[in-house]
């Protein structure tokens, strides 16, 4: 998804703060990179499809010393092909523009202007056309500017330079985030923190409808024609946990991380005998009926799991939908309903919009998400976070995981007045062996690695499971279709006989989820089934299965959350191994971005 720099100031080279920005937002997807700096009337801009080296070899000619204004730009394709001529920064005869997000009202507003003078098929290049009729009219920056905002209907982020303003930076946002970061007289933007980290030493989150103009040392701020004042918060991410650490792939470092991060997200929050969260106060649960769990991608697969998971152990009638379906279907919203969202960046669009309806609708609100002061966030009436720290691969593994244990210690919360002492212990120890779960032992990974070349072939992928290792296994399906490239499906091992097992064949792999601790019998009759059709069959269990052509073993867990995060390791890890042989990049795969902000 598209991605935010900016820069005002003298105190460093300002082209190699904008790539070094982009480079920390890559892990977000893009498909064409640019910059432009402004000194005096003096502009450099220079723009690339594909990856940043191409933008930095195209621009090493480009040499800029002392004060200026300069902006970048990842760009996701939406509207329009990933060519130069759509890349940001986008021009008008004297204006720059960069911007995330979409301008849906953009057909319109170009009817208004001089069709002449578009060169691209972004509706961003709107923005800047539109700011350059308004100051012809006012002939004053800043209220061009603001007019120009006014007009505009979507989602955006947007950072404009002019020469008309050589030394400001006007900036907006609705619905999308960005952030002004300061040092000094030095002023930053991004649209997340991790290209301000070691950059800036406060940072302010822009609000949906705020926006104003930034010049050396001093930010001016707006609402609906109102000037504010902003609060800037200190900036204490640490840029080591950023970085990769000595692994291949931030890909593989998140999902050896994961044994600690898990301990983050326990921590103070189960106790010797009841889980508690200081964030919560019981008395939003009160006269809670059912609850309805919202999410897009590998957060749905965590959702569908916490579904089942609050049934059982909080005896709520619970559902879990995907966001962008949950939009569109007229659903019918009871205000005894719990909404729960669950969001790694915070920023999903659907997820978002489906979290708007639910508390239009008067529903109670929790999210469980990744990123504090992200826009889900913000507007949840609760959140659990889930403390996972950055994620960077785009293939998500260590919030996954977080967001899994998350739903775990929330229906035990919900449930501990109703299960009996005995339960609530079982699962409390079980939860404090967590840790050790999503400890990646040298001897397993090593297999895995071994076990990956042989499939790397094949006419497709079956993960199956049962229970809550249904949603593990379509989880397990989607790690490998993101990285792989390689058709992948995760059902339910009951419903193979239904349809699916007519594929079954020496070609057809099978990931069997064969927990000895929930419907051990049930899965190998399953599983039984597909080795009787002659289907390849890779067993993921404790127990050894003689019918499996390849066999994981796993350790003997004494419950079966335990052996869930034990095999969501083990599929993570399995995925990335086949990935890796196949020659792929792991952390950046095709056509996919981490966060995506567009519907
Ligand atoms: C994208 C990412 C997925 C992620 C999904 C939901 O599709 O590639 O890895 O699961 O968005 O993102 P969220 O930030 O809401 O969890």
């Amino acid at each position: 998804m598209c991605g935010i720099v900016g820069y005002i100031g003298s105190q460093r080279e300002i082209k190699g703060f904008l790539i070094d920005g982009l480079r920390e937002l890559e892990y977000r997807g893009y498909d064409s990179a640019g910059i432009a700096i402004l000194q005096g009337s003096q502009l450099q801009i220079c723009k690339a499809v594909g990856k940043l080296e191409n933008l930095e070899k195209k621009c090493s000619s480009l040499v800029v010393h002392g004060f200026g204004v300069g902006i970048g730009h990842t760009r996701w394709a939406t509207h329009g092909k990933p060519t130069e001529l759509n890349a940001h920064p986008h021009m008008g005869e004297f204006s720059y523009v960069v911007h995330n997000g979409i301008i849906e009202n953009f057909k319109e507003l170009k009817e208004e202007l001089d069709p002449s003078k578009f060169v691209s098929q972004t509706d961003t290049e709107v923005i800047v056309h539109l700011f350059e009729r308004e100051l012809e009219r006012t002939s004053d920056p800043f209220q061009a500017f603001e007019r120009t905002v006014s007009k505009l209907r979507g989602s955006f982020a947007i950072l404009l330079i002019t020469k008309a303003a050589p030394d400001t930076i006007f900036f907006g946002k609705e619905s999308s985030p960005l952030i002004i970061g300061r040092d000094g007289e030095e002023i930053f933007f991004a649209s997340s923190d991790a290209p301000l980290i070691g950059n800036a030493q406060e940072v302010y989150y822009l609000e949906d409808g705020e926006y104003g103009y930034a010049q050396k040392g001093s930010i001016r701020l707006f609402r609906g024609g109102e000037e504010r004042v902003p609060t800037f918060q200190p900036l204490t991410l640490n840029k080591e946990l950023a970085q990769k650490g000595g692994y291949r792939f931030f890909m593989e470092k998140e999902i050896y991380e994961q044994s600690d991060v898990i301990g983050e997200t326990l921590m103070g929050r189960v106790k010797e005998n009841r889980v508690e969260f200081e964030e919560l106060d019981s008395r939003f649960f009160q006269g809670i009926e059912s609850i309805r769990i919202c999410a897009c991608g590998t957060s749905y697969h965590a959702g569908l799991t916490g579904s089942y998971l609050m049934e059982r152990l909080a005896q709520i009638p619970t559902t879990c939908e995907i966001a962008s379906e949950f939009r569109y279907k007229e659903p019918l919203l009871r205000p005894d309903t719990l909404f729960i969202v669950i969001s790694q960046s915070g920023e999903t669009a659907d997820t978002l919009e489906a979290l708007k309806m639910a508390k239009k609708a008067g529903l109670r609100t929790l999210a469980i998400c990744n990123v504090d002061n992200s826009s889900i966030v913000r507007l949840a009436d609760a959140t659990v976070l889930t403390r996972a720290g950055i994620e960077k691969g785009v293939a998500s593994t260590k919030a996954f995981t977080t967001q899994v244990a998350v739903l775990w210690m929330l229906a035990l919360y919900l449930g501990q007045g109703r299960l009996d002492q005995e339960t609530l212990l079982r699962e409390i120890d079980a939860l404090l062996h967590l840790p050790g779960a999503l400890k990646v032992r040298g001897e397993l990974h090593e297999r895995l690695k071994r076990l990956s070349k042989r499939y790397l072939h094949g006419h497709g992928f079956f993960f199956i499971g049962r229970d809550i290792f249904y949603p593990l296994a379509l989880e397990g399906a989607l790690k490998l279709k993101e990285i792989s490239y390689l058709h992948a499906e995760g059902y339910p091992a009951g419903e193979m006989k239904h349809g699916p097992i007519a594929l079954a064949d020496p070609e057809l792999f099978t990931i069997a989820l064969m927990p000895r601790n929930l419907l051990y019998e049930k899965i190998k009759s399953n599983v039984e089934e597909l080795s009787a059709r002659d289907a390849t069959i890779c067993a993921i269990s404790s127990i050894p299965f003689e019918l499996a052509d390849d066999f994981v073993k796993i350790e003997k867990q004494k419950h079966a959350m335990l052996e869930y995060f034990e095999m969501a390791v083990v599929l993570q890890l399995l995925a990335m191994e086949i990935a890796i042989r196949l020659g792929n990049d792991v952390d950046m795969p095709r056509n996919l971005a981490k966060s995506v902000t567009v519907e």
